[in-house]
């Protein structure tokens, strides 16, 4: 196993007030000892990443401590159904095509973070004459709760899944998901070796851990954690080096989870769409020689930055989708690609213009900047991407009638 120097706090990052500093303490805790409970005192960064997001009552995602939206102070990041509900009437009426298609009312929207999508869903869906069955699939605990709070007010028929349903017929949402899925995190060292990356509890913190211990104090200083590095399995080698050839020094990662669950997704839609809108690219960008040093990003109040072991429980860690690998998996599973583009494009495609001059989003200065965000090649208009799967659907789906990219996947 290598060393590699421990994370630092980049500048610039804000103070910790008393309650964030005490989070991170029980969250840094946590994963010291699941650390020390491993054999050889190393978890993989997938397994790191899932604690630090989904631990419940501690992960970022579980804890309470996800702030959603621009407009806090304190937010951490903005996602597109936050900025405007614009948004989810737009992709309303793709789902609606959906549903006619599939002879169904039912959505599933995974992941619903505060529930924006949804609240802007459901009210654009009765516009167009169609009472959904509304289901929600979130991990986070937390986040469910704060979903069913502030969704009783529309009076919909919405329940919350603990599980993928058994069949499915209608449409499925994901708006920012598959990147909060952990991922394995790898490194051709200069051997032309695969190294697959993981944590440890930096030297000079196992001090720190003992002090921790013995005063069974919460003002103990924080572990501090450090990435280490294993030769990488088999499976991992296989999947690694069908996507790119070595190359020394190059680290990326592969979101293993997202795939299984695309590739899941075949067994339950039986007829329908889903429609998945992240942040990306296709594989050969994906793997570019440029981009050697990965994806993976962290945000912490409206601060990004590319340190994951820090501020743990505090902080979003994500990475960029991989959309061939989604679109590859989706087949394997039995499922078609029905589409692939820019959310740009699919926003236009799918009437976001008809819809500004229906309403007086154009006097709204604070609408118009929304929507200049989410449609800007500079802002999230490109970058992000909306990849449609699915299966019995016969007619073109209108997010795609221009600018498909499938033959780019
Ligand atoms: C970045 S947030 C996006 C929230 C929301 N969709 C939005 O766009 O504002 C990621 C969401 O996905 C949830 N999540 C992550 N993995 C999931 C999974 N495998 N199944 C369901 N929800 C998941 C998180 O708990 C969180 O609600």
């Amino acid at each position: 196993m290598t060393m590699h120097p421990s994370s630092i706090i980049p500048s610039g990052l804000p103070a910790l007030d008393a309650d964030s500093s005490a989070h991170a303490q029980a969250v840094s805790h946590y994963l010291m000892q699941q650390i020390r409970a491993s054999d050889i005192d190393f978890i993989p960064f997938d397994t790191w990443m899932d604690m630090a997001l989904y631990a419940p009552g501690l992960g970022y995602y579980s804890a309470g401590n996800t702030k959603f939206g621009s407009h806090l102070p304190t937010g951490d990041f903005t996602t597109a159904p936050e900025l405007t509900p614009l948004y989810g009437r737009t992709l309303a009426r793709q789902v609606a095509q959906v549903l006619t298609e599939s002879e169904s009312v039912t959505v599933l929207e995974f992941g619903a973070g505060s529930g924006a999508l949804a609240a802007a869903i459901i009210p654009a869906l009765r516009q167009m004459g169609i009472e959904p069955v509304y289901q929600i699939l979130e991990v986070s605990a937390d986040l469910r709760a704060r979903q069913q709070q502030g969704l009783a007010s529309l009076g919909a028929n919405i329940s919350w899944l603990t599980e993928f349903p058994v069949e499915f017929s209608g449409c499925v949402v994901a708006n920012e998901v598959l990147d909060a899925m952990p991922v394995t995190l790898f490194r051709w060292n200069d051997d032309g070796e695969l190294m697959e990356l993981g944590v440890r509890l930096a030297q000079a913190s196992q001090n720190h851990a003992v002090a921790v211990e013995a005063a069974d104090g919460t003002n103990a200083p924080l572990p501090s954690f450090e990435f280490a590095e294993r030769r990488a399995d088999p499976a991992l080698q296989g999947l690694v080096s069908q996507r790119m050839p070595p190359l020394p020094g190059y680290q990326s990662e592969i979101n293993r989870q997202a795939e299984a669950w695309m590739t899941q997704m075949g067994s339950w839609l039986k007829r329908g769409a889903a429609l998945l809108m992240d942040y990306g690219f296709p594989q050969r960008e994906y793997y570019h020689p440029q981009r050697h040093e990965g994806t993976l990003m962290c945000h912490f109040r409206h601060h990004a930055h590319s340190q994951p072991l820090i501020y743990a429980g505090l902080q979003d860690i994500t990475s960029h989708v991989d959309f061939t690998a989604m679109a590859d998996a989706a087949l394997s599973g039995g499922l078609q690609v029905l589409g692939y583009t820019s959310q740009a494009r699919f926003l236009i495609n799918a009437g976001l213009p008809d819809l500004l001059t229906q309403t007086d989003a154009v006097t709204n200065p604070q609408t118009m900047s929304a929507v200049q965000k989410l449609l800007s090649e500079a802002e999230m208009g490109e970058l992000f991407k909306v990849l449609a799967v699915g299966r019995g659907v016969d007619q073109a789906l209108m997010g795609f009638n221009r600018g498909d990219r499938r033959d780019r996947l």
